[in-house]
């Protein structure tokens, strides 16, 4: 009897504390990137993972494919796949990265009117079944794609962000590494702006053990490295031929998420609403920002010199330029 009891005690503390404890991500778009998103929060036991997708059938096999891998990740996550909306319900964190991604030749800029007709019902959709979430845009052009999502969703600017600087930036991380032949673990990089062909990687920020690269290394290399940064995505798409990267955006955006599950502050670069920083209002762009459970708890801004700040404001035109297209 008293076995019996001790094991129903047992299991009403594990539902208890699963209850209390488990996380809620929703990934929405269950293509490369959002599979591997969700492989990463699995393989880390991270969150309970809800993968959206319109293909019928495609985000269940992914789901179950992975549940399955659960033994063997030492995991004990629950991942749905699902076609129906609903099930986002009282997610804690909602990813999206839904919509078309880029073929060799074309770059981020094309994808808007596509991408953001998908957005439109997305955004509404999460507002009504999340209305506590944060939301963390990846579906490119993204820092518009991000602004739609807050516009749309009517959500806080604060709960609302977009992943792109962490991957150009670790992109720039990768190639000074190499080209220092250090690990890139031992480099701190910082990109700007929008995560597209426009973007800021930003040398004198950008560190090995505290020494910024503008003291290590010359300057045409440092050029060469912030070009390849800059064409980085576009160096895999031509690679690949059948669509974009997504083991590093995924890996960039399970930072993000971790940040925002667990209250981290980390300082991470994110795509936030700028309302004067930067001497910029209205726009979301990449900034160094606090991730916490609020989602963008403090935009940072830093002291840029006349080039860094004209290259910003070249970057934020561009962004800009394709709000004004969708009317935003
Ligand atoms: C890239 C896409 C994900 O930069 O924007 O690879």
């Amino acid at each position: 009897m008293n076995s019996i009891l001790n094991s129903y005690l047992y299991n009403a503390i594990c539902f208890l504390y699963n209850m209390q404890m488990r996380k809620k991500v929703t990934i929405i778009g269950a293509g490369h990137v959002g599979a591997s998103t969700a492989q990463l929060l699995t393989y880390e036991d991270m969150a309970d993972v809800v993968l959206f997708d319109v293909v019928e059938g495609m985000p269940q096999g992914k789901a179950l494919d992975l549940s399955e891998a659960c033994p063997l990740y030492r995991s004990s996550v629950s991942i749905t796949g699902t076609n129906d909306m609903a099930d986002i319900k009282g997610s804690d964190v909602v990813v999206i990265t839904a919509g078309i991604a880029r073929r060799p030749g074309m770059s981020r800029d094309d994808l808007l009117n596509t991408n953001a007709n998908i957005l439109n019902g997305i955004s509404a959709d999460v507002a009504r079944f999340c209305p506590d979430c944060v939301v963390i845009v990846v579906t490119n052009p993204m820092d518009v794609m991000a602004q739609l999502v807050w516009r749309k969703s009517g959500l806080a600017k604060e709960r609302v962000m977009g992943m792109g600087a962490i991957l150009d930036s670790a992109r720039f991380r990768t190639f000074v590494a190499w080209q220092l032949k250090v690990s890139p673990e031992a480099v701190e990089a910082l990109t700007l702006g929008g995560h597209g062909d426009q973007m800021v990687p930003m040398p004198r920020f950008t560190t090995v053990k505290g020494v910024s690269i503008t003291e290590l290394l010359p300057e045409d290399v440092i050029k060469q490295l912030v070009e390849r940064t800059r064409n980085g995505g576009a160096e895999v798409v031509s690679l690949l031929k059948t669509g974009s990267a997504y083991y590093a955006p995924a890996a960039s955006t399970v930072q993000m998420i971790k940040a925002v599950l667990f209250d981290e502050k980390q300082v991470l670069s994110a795509a936030c609403l700028l309302e004067g920083q930067y001497g910029v209002d209205g726009v979301y762009t990449g900034v160094p920002a606090v991730l916490g459970k609020g989602g963008v708890e403090k935009i940072i801004e830093l002291d840029l010199n006349a080039q860094e700040r004209s290259d910003f404001q070249y970057s934020v035109n561009a962004v800009r330029g394709l709000l004004e297209k969708l009317n935003l």
